[in-house]
């Protein structure tokens, strides 16, 4: 099963300059709690956007066109969607984390997704790609917690293909 796991402003905005434009700690939580244990499938910018390498507790999956890539061990590196099945078992949770070239790749096969929506605007160079959520059906809404250390309205949602 193919999930999709991002958040976005109320621009879609997803990125910029090779980051995330907020810092939402809330948001990262529930990063890890629905990516720790599962394989994780990732484009090579938004892999190179992580400090430390790869995110420990989880199998990282590395998408680049370029062959002679490296990753840092134990991630993995793949060059073609078809390359996944040689790593993940298919019938498992893979979770496509980005960024919009990668979403792009699967949005034909994607049965999950995992949204946040920030009730914000922010700067940004890259933009969460249009999906059809006419095929999709929400299954759980929650409004985000704000505090001071997150500052930004937000609401969490899960839809699943219909
Ligand atoms: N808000 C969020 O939830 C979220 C999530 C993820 C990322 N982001 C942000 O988005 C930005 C990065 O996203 P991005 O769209 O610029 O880049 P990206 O999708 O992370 O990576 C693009 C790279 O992936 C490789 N690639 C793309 N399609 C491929 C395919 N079909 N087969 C094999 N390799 C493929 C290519 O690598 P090569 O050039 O090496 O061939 C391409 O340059 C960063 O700012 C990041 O922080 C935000």
């Amino acid at each position: 099963m193919i999930s999709f796991l991002w958040a976005e402003d109320k621009n879609h905005v997803i990125g910029y300059k090779g980051r995330l434009p907020w810092k939402l700690p809330n948001d990262m939580k529930r990063f890890k709690d629905l990516t720790i244990g599962k394989s994780i499938v990732m484009g090579r910018r938004t892999y190179e956007s992580f400090p430390n390498g790869p995110l420990p507790k989880r199998l990282n999956i590395v998408m680049s066109r370029n062959s002679k890539y490296q990753v840092k061990e134990p991630a993995v590196l793949i060059n073609d969607i078809s390359d996944l099945s040689k790593y993940v078992d298919m019938n498992s949770e893979i979770v496509v984390i980005g960024g919009s070239k990668i979403f792009e790749a699967f949005k034909d096969i994607v049965d999950r997704l995992y949204l946040t929506k920030i009730d914000y605007e922010f700067k940004g160079d890259v933009k969460m790609i249009d999906l059809d959520y006419s095929k999709f059906k929400l299954i759980e809404k929650e409004g985000g917690i704000m505090d001071e250390k997150n500052i930004y309205p937000y609401t969490f949602e899960t839809y699943q293909r219909i």
